[in-house]
């Protein structure tokens, strides 16, 4: 994704224009506004409505395909209903709705955290005849403050390079652990060879991708090329997460296509296959709403426990986007007809800035 699939102006382009256009880094003030909002979660003492509200601005702390955060809270009293907003789908990159409640499941596994950490234990269900909410009731319980939910604030899919190192043979079974669900598995790649074998689907899913108009088109609406950008919609792919200059749309829009070429491209995500430790490749048993819901707590928690440990991740999706690959991919893997979900790449790296967010009275209805 451009930025999310790392494009965008080289080094080069970004040196031929005036520093007044472009900014080679994120602003401070966008900084500044995404740490505020990760700051620690409070009133574990004060009102009820306030708790929850804390607690829906954790959950929406969680990944989301494209940055949509395609999500509502509905505060109840004993209980928040995540909601998918299908004003923020995705029908070219995700035409099932697939990634939309993978995110639903990242932002429910965050909400379990948070709730924890406040004194409440959240039992998430989800009802596969109904609108697709999933409702978190919440009951009181001794505060139990996680390493899990310390990392909420600080995780973030880190889209740069990483240092090329293996990781500990403990911290794969803490990762691996972590990522288990129930009906979903996941499958971590540190062979050379299997990693090799799974960077050839990401290239061919990213030149699928890349020659698909309709696809560059979707991506570039959720693209943020300035801090401003970013910063007004609160949403949406920010230039800087991925190291990439900023610069206003007028100039960024058109520039694009220029820059983004599957061989730039290609060769960054083979660089960085190459530098991460392993890849790890998310599989649910079965493939329906229930279960990419599971997938998305399963990826949330090892991302979690991947930040805890120091470790960063960021996906490579690109096969398990594409239709036609998908099943390439999971015959290659020895799946059959299971589906893989997500594929993520993980290893040490340094951390790159965060993305935005919108204020938690833009998603509650
Ligand atoms: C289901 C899902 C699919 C995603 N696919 C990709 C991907 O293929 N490539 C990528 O760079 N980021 C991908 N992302 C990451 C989002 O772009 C990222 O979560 C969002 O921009 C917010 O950034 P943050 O996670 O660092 O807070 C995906 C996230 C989710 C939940």
């Amino acid at each position: 994704m451009l930025l999310r699939r790392q494009v965008i102006l080289s080094a080069a382009a970004c040196g031929m224009l005036s520093p007044a256009l472009v900014a080679c880094s994120s602003s401070a003030d966008e900084q500044e506004a995404a740490q505020a909002l990760r700051r620690p979660l409070t009133g574990a003492d004060s009102d009820h409505t306030h708790v929850m509200r804390e607690l829906v601005r954790y959950a929406t702390l969680a990944p989301s395909s494209h940055n949509t955060q395609c999500w509502t809270f509905h505060l109840q009293d004993r209980a928040i209903v995540i909601a998918p907003d299908l004003s923020r789908r995705c029908p070219v990159v995700d035409p099932d709705d697939h990634h939309l409640y993978v995110s639903l499941g990242c932002a429910t596994e965050n909400l379990a955290h948070a709730a924890l950490a406040a004194g409440m234990q959240a039992n998430a269900s989800f009802d596969a005849g109904g609108k697709g909410d999933i409702t978190v009731s919440l009951e009181s319980t001794r505060a139990s403050v996680t390493p899990m939910f310390q990392a909420i604030a600080e995780r973030q899919c880190t889209r740069g390079d990483y240092d090329g190192q293996p990781i500990s043979n403990d911290e794969l079974r803490l990762l691996e652990r972590a990522g288990m669900g129930n009906g979903v598995r996941v499958m971590l790649l540190t062979e050379r060879a299997a990693m090799e074998k799974v960077l050839a689907y990401v290239v061919a899913g990213n030149t699928a991708q890349m020659d698909n108009p309709a696809f560059v088109a979707e991506l570039k609406e959720w693209i943020r090329f300035s801090a401003n950008e970013a910063q007004m919609t609160g949403d949406g792919l920010f230039a800087a997460t991925t190291g990439n200059p900023t610069m206003p749309r007028w100039l960024a829009s058109p520039a694009m296509s220029l820059f983004y070429t599957p061989k730039s491209e290609n060769d960054r995500y083979a660089r960085q296959i190459r530098n991460s430790a392993g890849i790890a490749v998310f599989v649910s048993e079965s493939s329906d709403k229930a279960y990419w819901i599971e997938s998305g707590r399963c990826y949330e928690r090892f991302a979690l426990q991947a930040t805890a440990l120091g470790l960063r991740n960021a996906f490579v999706n690109q096969p398990v986007e594409v239709g036609s690959i998908r099943p390439q991919l999971a015959s290659a893997l020895g799946l059959g007809s299971q589906r893989p979900d997500l594929v993520v790449r993980f290893g040490r790296g340094p951390k790159m800035p965060m993305s935005m967010r919108r204020p938690v009275q833009s998603v509650l209805v």
